[in-house]
């Protein structure tokens, strides 16, 4: 099988790269030039096989092998393919407004659940934002707001998703939350991600281990798969333990993981914090255009006939890498349009212009999905845990309260 124009990792660990080691990876942080391999060796996860890649539904995001590796995959897929339930926890930390990145594990959760019919919990951590940002309740609360209406555009099935916001279903979260958090011990979040600043933030894993755990609590004991960004990983890692340890009615959460989507300004991750420009997802046209031309990073050289001569390096060039990653789905004309980068046919500014080109497309449907939601409170209802569906949750974790 081969995997076209893979992103060098400009990060492999060389004699001439020798500051490669030096990267850290953490849900707070991402520092340095990611080495994809070796965040597996220290996270313990596994490079995903063509066999497992095979057995997913078809998608760019994983035949691309944007994302690469997992635990416990297998599992997941047994019940996939068997028709026994199976779900995926994907969930959003509302800091800001959503921008490209943020959404290919939506598309790739609701592809998954077109095919196969994955139950989709998507919990939103406000608390976490709250108190790993600068930012006010409201500012938080408002990014929420937003980010959910960007949830609601993908499109997934009310039937088979549930949407959780942390102070909003805190009901349900925070007894379980509480539960998980007694075997929970600070030199453990420590070690796994570092000193914290507060305890809300040493207190927040075992929230996260709690949307780990929800689908299972509320529809019973189920392989549940997790596919998100790397640095995620540790919240997997940490509940996976937990969840060991309580001697719960569930399984251990697997994962699936993945490499950012490059900053347009070049490899690393793509920050909606940083400096680095972000495109998000209610960019007018106009504005993406302008954004890609003006700050997307080019493998093409310096000069024309340079670049006619010798061609560009579609494995750095972000214009490319976004349309490898998601946005064109197609690898026959993804190939011809590496092909014919490389022989130097292709120049970076057409190149710009079809990656233009297919992110307006994409997000001119996402954006009209958007714009079609009626009153936030009356589309999210479907969406949210029933009574009964509480109910069951807090007593699959032992934690009923006086009231129910
Ligand atoms: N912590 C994630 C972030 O900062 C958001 C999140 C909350 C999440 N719960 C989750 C992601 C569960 C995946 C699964 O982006």
């Amino acid at each position: 099988m081969t995997v076209p124009d893979e992103p060098t990792d400009s990060t492999a660990r060389t004699e001439s790269n020798p500051s490669a080691d030096q990267f850290t990876v953490t849900p707070y942080a991402v520092e340095g030039e990611v080495d994809y391999e070796k965040l597996l060796e220290q996270f313990g996860a596994d490079r995903l096989t063509d066999g497992q890649v095979a057995r997913f539904p078809d998608h760019p995001l994983l035949r691309r092998r944007t994302f690469y590796a997992g635990r416990d995959v297998d599992r997941y897929l047994e019940a996939a393919e068997s028709g026994a339930p199976h779900a995926i926890v994907t969930g959003r930390g509302p800091s800001g407004p959503m921008h490209l990145g943020h959404v290919l594990p939506l598309y790739l959760a609701k592809r998954f659940q077109e095919e196969t019919g994955a139950t989709v919990s998507i919990p939103v951590s406000d608390d976490e934002k709250f108190l790993a940002k600068e930012q006010s309740f409201a500012a938080i609360g408002e990014h929420t707001r937003e980010n959910l209406r960007d949830v609601l555009a993908v499109g997934f099935d009310p039937e088979k998703t549930r949407i959780v916001v942390d102070t909003a279903d805190a009901d349900v979260i925070y007894p379980i939350a509480v539960r998980l958090a007694k075997h929970l011990t600070p030199a453990t979040v420590e070690a796994v991600y570092g000193e914290q600043d507060t305890v809300g933030l040493q207190f927040y894993p075992a929230v996260q281990a709690t949307h780990l755990l929800l689908p299972q609590l509320v529809d019973g004991r189920q392989p549940t798969l997790v596919p998100i960004a790397v640095d995620q990983d540790p919240h997997v890692r940490v509940c996976r333990d937990i969840a060991a340890k309580e001697a719960l009615p569930v399984d251990k959460p697997g994962a699936l993981l993945g490499r950012f989507l490059p900053s347009l300004e070049g490899p690393g991750k793509m920050s909606s914090s940083g400096d680095a420009p972000s495109i998000e997802l209610t960019a007018d046209p106009d504005t993406v255009a302008e954004t890609i031309r003006t700050h997307a990073y080019t493998g093409g050289r310096a000069t024309l006939e340079d670049h006619r001569e010798r061609g560009g390096d579609p494995t750095v060039d972000v214009p490319f890498q976004y349309l490898r990653f998601f946005f064109e789905p197609d690898d026959a004309v993804l190939e011809r349009i590496a092909t014919e980068y490389r022989a130097g046919d292709l120049l970076s500014g057409e190149l710009k212009e079809i990656a233009i080109d297919r992110i307006t497309e994409f997000l001119d449907a996402h954006q009209r999905r958007r714009a079609e939601l009626g009153s936030l409170e009356t589309e999210l209802e479907p969406y949210r845990l029933t009574d009964g569906e509480r109910r069951l949750a807090l007593e699959r974790a032992g934690v009923s309260s006086l009231e129910t």
